[in-house]
């Protein structure tokens, strides 16, 4: 039997922060009160925060795939070294995560890599059927996910950032009748239905070449958002799933989304930090790292964003850790793939983001306890309480990080927030009761949710 005492320091409870000790038995926490006995091992977290693990809903590891810009390994290193101790991957790896064997073969490979819990999304592609989406919950899928302008190249088995050609190796983007024929199936295992809410007529009439970053602002308005929050949400509702909508980036979106809300559909809100901290006049400092999709945009998106999230209308923030290799951002910007890495810096933004509102402990509900809900791991993840896995963050609240390449863990070390300073640093991270900030061998396992049907 191990045994740890986290003594002295300030934890994040349901009820809020508490001066508590926290005991932890082989991995799991067993008591979180005031001055408790000493037992086992202590480790004196005095004048630190105590939080519980971070739960990145969204994350690319490119792998299997693109070793060059990702790998499990990698990805996890740099989740584990910012605080992130469960990471919930997308589906659009190569081949994609389609069907219950690549499911299966995906989290093996993870397995042997990951030094951090992870959970898989399973894709929706406009072929896919309802007895695909049962056999990949049965293997363990946390949530399924619809891009609903990206194409897919069946002989490659490969999502694509393009909503496709006449090619007939490419097979259209999930649309709206795909969900309208799923969304029951889904609505049954009581999993959320996440989509990348870009809809494709929109961008087709305001399709562009990309030499700026207003033309990219211009070939992605935030109508494309709205209208594909709108008409996910219409089909949700009749259906009674659990609409996830993905890294939301506008203040029309986010219209949509609350007005969907009002009349009942089940649907929960993810932004990023980038999209909370960053507004388009910051491209000339960042440059290509910023290209990425939907787009970073206005002060007035950022401003909407920052206050849905404070009232509550948005409950999660996740990263979108969308690496690329330098050579692949170097290109000529019309060329440059889209996403930039963050799972790293995920828990200070956050804390930042919450302190700059009045409220740091605001930031374990957005990346941690709101996200553990999501997947249904609520029970084991997301909270500092008894009988939850001992996955915990201890961030020093009086000292100070800057964002350094250097010290970036992912393949991809040039992030959209490179330079930023933060109020916090992150001191250790535990997983199940072991240190995992500095390097960790590769223990994580998959996490699944606690309630499937079917
Ligand atoms: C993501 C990627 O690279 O996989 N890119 C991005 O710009 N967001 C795809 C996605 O999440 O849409
Ligand atoms: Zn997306």
């Amino acid at each position: 039997m191990t045994e740890l005492l986290f003594r002295g320091g300030t934890v994040h409870t349901a009820d809020g922060p508490k001066q508590a000790d926290v005991h932890v038995t082989d991995g799991v926490i067993t008591r979180v009160e005031q001055r408790l006995p000493v037992q086992g091992r202590v480790i004196d977290v005095s004048g630190m925060y105590v939080l519980p693990g971070g739960v990145d809903v969204h994350v690319h590891s490119r792998d299997p795939g693109f070793p060059d810009k990702e790998d499990f390994a990698s990805l996890t290193a740099a989740a584990a070294a910012g605080g992130i101790t469960v990471v919930l991957d997308m589906p659009n790896t190569v081949p994609a995560v389609d069907t219950a064997g690549m499911l299966e073969s995906k989290a093996a490979m993870a397995r042997s890599k990951a030094r951090v819990d992870f959970g898989l999304w399973g894709l929706i592609r406009s072929s896919t059927k309802t007895d695909q989406l049962e056999a990949m919950a049965a293997a363990g899928a946390i949530g399924f996910k619809a891009y609903l302008a990206y194409s897919f190249s069946v002989s490659r088995k490969q999502v694509l950032y393009s909503p496709g050609t006449d090619d007939p190796d490419l097979e259209p983007p999930a649309d709206y009748g795909t969900l309208a024929q799923l969304a029951p199936a889904v609505a049954h295992l009581g999993l959320p239905l996440a989509i990348h809410a870009e809809d494709p007529t929109v961008l087709a009439a305001f399709r562009r070449p990309i030499s700026s970053y207003e033309d990219l602002l211009a070939s992605r308005p935030p109508e494309a958002e709205a209208v594909a929050v709108s008409a996910a949400a219409a089909v949700a509702r009749e259906s009674g799933a659990h609409l996830h909508i993905a890294h939301l980036s506008s203040s029309l979106g986010l219209q949509a989304a609350e007005d969907a809300m009002r009349i009942g559909t089940t649907l929960t809100l993810e932004t990023c930090p980038q999209f909370l901290l960053l507004t388009s006049d910051d491209f000339d400092r960042v440059g290509s790292a910023m290209k990425m999709l939907p787009p970073i945009r206005t002060a007035a998106d950022r401003e909407a964003l920052v206050d849905g999230l404070e009232r509550g209308a948005i409950t999660i923030v996740g990263t979108d850790h969308a690496p690329h290799t330098d050579e692949e951002k170097s290109l000529p910007f019309e060329d440059v793939p889209a996403g930039s890495p963050g799972v790293q810096t995920l828990y200070l933004s956050c804390l930042q983001i919450a302190k700059d509102l009045g409220d740091v402990w605001l930031a374990p509900r957005w990346v941690s306890e709101a996200p553990a809900r999501l997947v249904g791991l609520e029970g084991h993840k997301g909270a500092i309480a008894p009988g939850f896995d001992a996955d915990l963050v201890i961030v020093d609240p009086k000292a100070k990080t800057r964002v350094h390449a250097e010290q970036m863990r992912s393949r991809q070390r040039h992030g959209v927030l490179e330079g930023m300073d933060f109020d916090f640093a992150i001191k250790d991270v535990y997983l199940r009761g072991e240190s995992v900030a500095n390097g960790a061998p590769a223990r994580g396992r998959m996490v699944r949710p606690a309630m499937v049907v079917g």
